[in-house]
């Protein structure tokens, strides 16, 4: 099949929104921010489902329009309580950048939302995708949305053969999506082609058979379907081993908040080793070792093994001036899960542990 760099003609952008447009009335996918015409409340939608399944982020999404109905409320919070909030979410980029974004309208534009394409995409966080999102459903203003569902429906129903994990493929999606997107309507043109995406024209076994699409689809005509859209070859992840030492002493531990710019910071870890420890590091108390836990992130896979020290009740305090303990703050096992978050892979250390927390 050639390449289809030819744009698609009027004809067939008016079949494409009106089909999708009715497929969208007649298969309705309820989600508490549809409908939503408040800016803050469908940017916090947005952030939270950025990388993240619809089922996965509703909880979130209720919790945090249930504890910060406003953007002040959210811009006053404190960081770790936002953190504790968006754990098990991952992405925590996200947290902190949406806390930053909601200072900024709270304290530079007296709390009022943006209502510009321009201005929501200079907001901390709000990329493109984001930015046309929040542009259509608060404000109705006409820009498409362009997510990994609307690359594979375009590229399926245009027959769009570049590769789609690529730089240079967004340039040429952008204008296609921008092409086919309704301007009288383009809030419910941008809802209907990501649930299009989602829940008919999926990656795997498509809905072709019932699709109203179908008459025109290039991927359908070409039996393409299942190979649309291309993309390049997974890359590898890189690996890291992280050692953390547990220290115990009379129903404490030690933890510390990361301070280093990377996808953690902010959240809360053990002191780390270099390598594993064969016996308690300050020679004292007894050594065990957890299994391996894993987490596997965009670009790493990380697994961290946990050395479990328990000090005994009566050691000097001076022990606690040993470099090791740099930053920690000392907290009762049992309060470890309470406030503060963790990375995933030390959360499913404390889960995992959980009979011994309280
Ligand atoms: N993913 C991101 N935003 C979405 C939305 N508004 N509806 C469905 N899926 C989404």
């Amino acid at each position: 099949m050639p390449n289809a760099t030819v744009f698609p003609d009027k004809r067939l952008i008016a079949f494409f929104r009106k089909n999708l447009l009715e497929w969208s009335a007649q298969n309705p996918r309820p989600m508490p921010w549809k409908g939503e015409r408040d800016p803050y409340k469908i940017w916090l939608s947005e952030i939270i489902l950025q990388q993240t399944r619809v089922e996965q982020g509703l909880p979130y999404y209720q919790k945090f329009v249930a504890k910060y109905p406003e953007v002040g409320l959210l811009a006053d919070a404190p960081e770790d309580e936002l953190m504790k909030l968006w754990e098990g979410l991952g992405y925590y980029s996200r947290a902190r950048n949406l806390h930053a974004a909601a200072k900024y309208i709270s304290d530079e534009l007296g709390g009022t939302f943006p209502n510009t394409y321009t201005d929501i995409r200079s907001l901390k966080g709000v990329g493109n995708y984001t930015a046309a999102a929040i542009a259509s459903f608060g404000f109705g203003l006409p820009y498409a949305v362009l997510d990994g569902n609307v690359y594979r429906v375009l590229a399926r129903f245009l027959g769009i053969e570049t590769l789609t994990n690529i730089p240079a493929a967004q340039k040429q999606f952008a204008a296609l999506a921008q092409a086919m997107l309704d301007p009288v309507k383009p809030a419910a043109h941008n809802q209907a082609i990501m649930d299009f995406g989602a829940i008919w024209c999926m990656p795997q076994q498509p809905r072709c058979t019932e699709c109203p699409l179908r008459a025109e689809c290039r991927a359908f005509m070409m039996d393409k379907v299942a190979e649309l859209p291309l993309r390049s070859k997974a890359l590898v992840k890189k690996k890291r081993l992280f050692h953390y030492l547990v220290f115990n002493h009379q129903g404490h531990v030690f933890v510390r908040k990361r301070t280093k710019k990377d996808i953690w910071r902010g959240l809360w870890e053990f002191p780390q080793t270099d390598g594993p420890v064969l016996a308690s590091p300050l020679g004292l108390g007894e050594l065990s070792v957890s299994k391996p836990f894993h987490q596997l992130l965009t670009h790493q896979a990380v697994t961290a093994l946990f050395f479990e020290i328990y000090l005994p009740d009566n050691i000097p305090v001076e022990i606690f001036k040993n470099p090791l303990f740099e930053g920690c703050m000392r907290i009762a096992r049992k309060e470890l899960k309470k406030n503060i978050a963790f990375p995933k892979v030390i959360d499913c250390y404390l889960q995992n542990i959980v009979l011994t927390l309280d």
